[in-house]
Order: C-alpha cells, then structure tokens, then sequence
C-alpha cells in the first residue's frame, strides 16, 4: 500500500528516505512558495528538493518552517556547476544551510556531473557527510560511465541517483545500473514537465483505473521502484499526485516501458559534463 507520508526506500547508507517528494524549481516568491508547501505538507509529502541553482532555498525553508518541524521533513539540494571544486562545494553548502535555516540537509547532490572538478567535488560531500552537514550524499545527472569513474577514487558511493526519466525517456538501463550499485533513482521531471500527459494510451490506462494520467505514469515509477519528485502548484494537482493507491498490470508497465523515445526536456549530461554548466 502506498502513502505518500510513510512509503520509504532504504538507502544504501541506512538511512530512509521518503519514495515521493515534492519537486520546487521555478516556485521562486515568497506566497507561491508558502501557499504551495502549505498545501504539500497537509497533503501528505514529507521530502522537498531544491538547488541553488533555483535560488529559492531561503523561500522554501521558511515555509517548511510554518509548517512542519525540521525532523518531520527529508530536505534534498544540490550543488550547482559555478559552486563545485573542493572548496567551492564546502563553502557554497555553507551557505544553502544558512538560507534554509537547518543544519543538515537530508541528502546532498551534485546538481550536474562536471569533467574539470569530477574527483574534488565528490569529496567535498564525502567531508560534509562526515561533519554532519548532508546525512545522505548522492548525485544527479550521472551516468554510467561517469559513476563507474567515480567509483576509482570515492571513498563512499552516492546513494541516489536524480535523473530526468518520464515516459518518453525511460532510462530503463540507467535504473538497472543504479540498481546494480545500489542507488536509488530518483525521477526528475517525472511527468516530462507536462509534455506527456495527453499521450492517448495514457488517457486509455487512465480511464481504465478512473485515475488521471499523471497518476498512472507516477504509479508506473513506483512500480519500478525509483523514486518520484513532481512539481505543481495547483492545489488539486498537489493532492491528486499522491493518490497512487492502485495497481498496474505486468502488460501496462510493458506498455509505458516502450513509450520510450529518448526525448529530453534538459541536457545531455556528457554535455554538460564536457561544457562544465547547463547552458
Ligand atoms: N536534478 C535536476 O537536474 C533537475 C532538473 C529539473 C527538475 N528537477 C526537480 O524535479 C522536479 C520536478 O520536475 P519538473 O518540475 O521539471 O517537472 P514535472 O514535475 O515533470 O512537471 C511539472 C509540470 O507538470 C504540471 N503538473 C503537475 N501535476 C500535474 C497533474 N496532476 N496534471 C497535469 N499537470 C500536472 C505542473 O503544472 P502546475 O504547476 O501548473 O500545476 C508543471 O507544469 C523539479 O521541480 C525539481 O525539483 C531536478
């Protein structure tokens, strides 16, 4: 039975971590920011992930604060490409804790994998880990090839892996290996930022269960036993996302798992990765 409020994967490192979240890029003022945790928190999510690159994280500690104690909440940020290198990542990590007012986040990611500060930046969150900074430490965009470098010098591996992965881009050989190293995935983008939602076999499922189409891809991916962050700021959409409590059939999940088609709402990580920034 899934709920939102207690369905937990176990991380590698022991810790729990919530199976949904809350997504936050682009809620960037103050009453949005307030009105929406507001309305997340009654509903049920528990785990909130931000960046610095969303320059939001000051917004989204005060409203965690108007709602909720700090250790009823799991807090996910990232380390943006401009802040990674050794002490960049230290003191940039500083100060997303000052403006989230906690000191700790729940699970710290590198934002991006970048070539020039690979090795330094991954042990920058090795040291936050161990100082209590970050409980869990992980990675977001990595890809194979690029968790298999990580894994010649790190002292610990990520325990999460936050990718982009909807319908049209299902990354089922990234699952596997995340899964082979023990790291969760986490979907970014799990709803293709809308762009999948009126897929006309989706709306079949859909009507199928008398649910909504983002509940039948949201559902998929917990089948498949990752982990979900959609963003809305609509109050029905909020709460409709977390109503999951059903089953879908061996055949339906073959059917989303060949909707692939490769399609990307962000960038390529080898780009990124070779550019050192997204854009
Ligand atoms: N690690 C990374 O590099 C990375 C990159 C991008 C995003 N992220 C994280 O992942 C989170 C989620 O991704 P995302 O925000 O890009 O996209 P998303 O969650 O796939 O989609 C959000 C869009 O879908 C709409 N929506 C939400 N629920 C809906 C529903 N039930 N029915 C119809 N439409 C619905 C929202 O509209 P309304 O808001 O208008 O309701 C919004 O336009 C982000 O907020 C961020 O925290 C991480």
């Amino acid at each position: 039975m899934f709920q939102v409020d207690k369905s937990t994967y176990k991380l590698a490192d022991g810790h729990e971590m919530p199976m949904m979240g809350f997504g936050t890029y682009k809620l960037d003022n103050p009453d949005l920011m307030n009105k929406t945790i507001a309305t997340a928190y009654e509903s049920g999510y528990r785990m909130f992930d931000t960046a610095q690159y969303y320059r939001n994280e000051k917004m989204l500690g005060d409203a965690i604060r108007n709602v909720a104690n700090r250790d009823d909440v799991f807090i996910i940020d990232k380390v943006t490409e401009m802040n990674q290198g050794h002490d960049l990542t230290i003191n940039s990590t500083d100060f997303s804790l000052q403006q989230l007012g906690t000191d700790y986040v729940d699970l710290l990611l590198v934002h991006w994998p970048v070539a020039e500060h690979f090795f330094e930046t991954w042990h920058a969150l090795e040291e936050l880990k161990k100082q209590g900074k970050a409980k869990s430490i992980g990675v977001s965009n990595f890809t194979q090839s690029q968790l298999e470098l990580l894994k010649t010098q790190a002292d610990e591996m990520p325990v999460v892996n936050q990718i982009e992965t909807h319908p049209y881009l299902t990354q089922q050989p990234m699952i596997a290996f995340d899964k082979k190293m023990s790291i969760v995935t986490q979907a970014w983008s799990p709803l293709g930022r809308g762009a999948v939602l009126d897929n006309p076999m989706l709306a079949k499922m859909a009507k199928h269960h008398g649910k909504t189409p983002a509940q039948i891809i949201l559902r998929w991916d917990i089948q498949r036993g990752i982990s979900i962050i959609p963003k809305s700021q609509t109050p029905e959409r909020i709460k409709e996302n977390t109503e999951l409590d059903f089953e879908l059939s061996d055949d339906e999940m073959s059917m989303l798992n060949v909707m692939n088609k490769f399609q990307r709402t962000g960038n390529e990580p080898e780009l990124v990765y070779e550019l050192g920034k997204q854009y």
